[in-house]
Order: C-alpha cells, then structure tokens, then sequence
C-alpha cells in the first residue's frame, strides 16, 4: 500500500471520524452531567441541528478546496462528512419528536403548518436518497445518474440555511452566516464550472491574436 493511502486510511478518515462525532460525544456527556444549561431540550435540538448544516457546508466545501489546494485526498472524506451531516439531522429530527414533542401525532402533525419546519422536513428528506446512494456499490450502480442524483445537495443546503433564517426571531447574524458561506460555494461553482470555461478560449484568442 502506498504512503497516501496509508495516510488516508490509518490517519485521515479514522481523525475524521472522531472528530465528527466530538459534539455528539460532548452533548451526551453534558446531559449526563446536567450540563446543558437553562433548556436542555433546547440546546440539543440546536446543537444537533447547527452541526447537520456545519457539516454539510463542510461536505460542499471539499471540491473547491480540493481545486484550489491541488489536496486530491480531500475527496476521501467527503462521503464521511456528508453521512455525518445526515446522522445529525435524524438526531435532530429525533430530539424534536421525542423530547419538544413528546412523540404526541398531533403535536408533530399541528407543527406542519410552520415555514421552518416544512423546509427542515424538506431539507432531511431530500438527504435520505443522497444517504441511500452512498456506497461504492451504488455509485457503480447509477454511473452518471449518481452525479445528477447527488445535485440534490444544493437544495438540501439551501433548504436547511433557509430553515435556520425561518426560525430564529432576534439574531439574524448566525444564519445569515451560513448562507453566505453556502452563497460563497455555490458561487465558486457556478464561477468553475459556467463561466471561466467560456471566458478560456476568448483569452486563448487574445493571446493569439
Ligand atoms: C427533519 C425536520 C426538521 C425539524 C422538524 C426541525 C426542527 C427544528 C426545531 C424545532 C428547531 C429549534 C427551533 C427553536 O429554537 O425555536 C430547529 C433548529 C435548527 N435546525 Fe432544524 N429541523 C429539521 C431539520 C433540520 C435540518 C435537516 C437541518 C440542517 C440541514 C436543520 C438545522 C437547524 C438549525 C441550524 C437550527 C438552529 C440552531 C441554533 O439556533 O443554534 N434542521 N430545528
């Protein structure tokens, strides 16, 4: 085996691993201790929420990085990022049915009627098939159509930093935050992969001409 896939496989992936699962591991341990302050419910439906979103920015951030670093061995963690953006998404749905709403049908069913948590519904469902079509199998499976499939994270993204701008009443700041990040990614792909291959041949002409 070779120095690199040594790296990735004995030091990157097993780091990023654990280091994904540090604020689940930190959440329960405060819960443990009593440590989660004033509202406890509430800060885990916030924090598994606020990591779902972080890492799936995270997961939308490893092409640009990786063309911009020239780091190919990014790719090898995406897919790890990207199953852990979903894990903390079904905490976060799971947290809200049992503990904000006590698993009670018509309390979760009475909550449809709210923007936020249409889009929160919308954003996790539309990550179940990217989830599902992770594997090396699939991917072999669906050839180009995993690609076209896997295009569906945009809208996973947009629709989680809409959720967070739909739900919060006073500090606007955190989730304007997001959305700049995810403008900013989205940005560089459409800079990427519409416009600079158009601009190349005009400036292969100037220099010609
Ligand atoms: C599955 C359906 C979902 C439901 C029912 C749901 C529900 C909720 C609720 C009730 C809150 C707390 C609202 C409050 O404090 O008043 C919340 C917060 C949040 N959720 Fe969701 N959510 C869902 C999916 C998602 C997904 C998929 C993401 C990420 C992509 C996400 C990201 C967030 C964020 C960032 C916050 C705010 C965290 C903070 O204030 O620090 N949620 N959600």
């Amino acid at each position: 085996m070779s120095t690199r896939q040594n790296f990735v496989r004995l030091g990157l992936k097993p780091a990023v691993f654990v280091l994904c699962l540090l604020p689940l591991l930190q959440q329960v341990w405060w819960a443990y201790t009593g440590n989660l302050g004033a509202n406890p419910i509430g800060e885990l439906t916030n924090e598994s929420g606020v990591w779902s979103l972080r890492l799936l920015l995270a997961t939308l951030a490893i092409t640009p990085l990786r063309r911009l670093t020239g780091w190919g061995w990014l790719i090898s963690v995406r897919r790890m990022l990207g199953l852990y953006a979903f894990t903390y998404g079904v905490l976060h749905l799971a947290v809200y049915w049992g503990l904000n709403q006590y698993f009670d049908l018509s309390l979760i069913a009475g909550d449809l009627k709210r923007p936020y948590i249409i889009t929160g519904y919308l954003s996790l469902l539309f990550m179940v098939p990217l989830a599902a079509t992770s594997t090396d199998a699939m991917v072999r499976r669906l050839g180009r159509r995993w690609q076209k499939l896997h295009r569906l994270v945009y809208a996973v993204a947009i629709l989680g930093v809409l959720h967070y701008l739909l739900l919060v009443k006073i500090d606007f700041l955190p989730p304007l935050g997001y959305g700049l990040a995810l403008a900013a990614l989205l940005g560089w792909r459409v800079w990427a992969w519409q416009i600079a291959p158009r601009l190349a041949p005009l400036g292969r002409r100037q220099q010609a001409g």
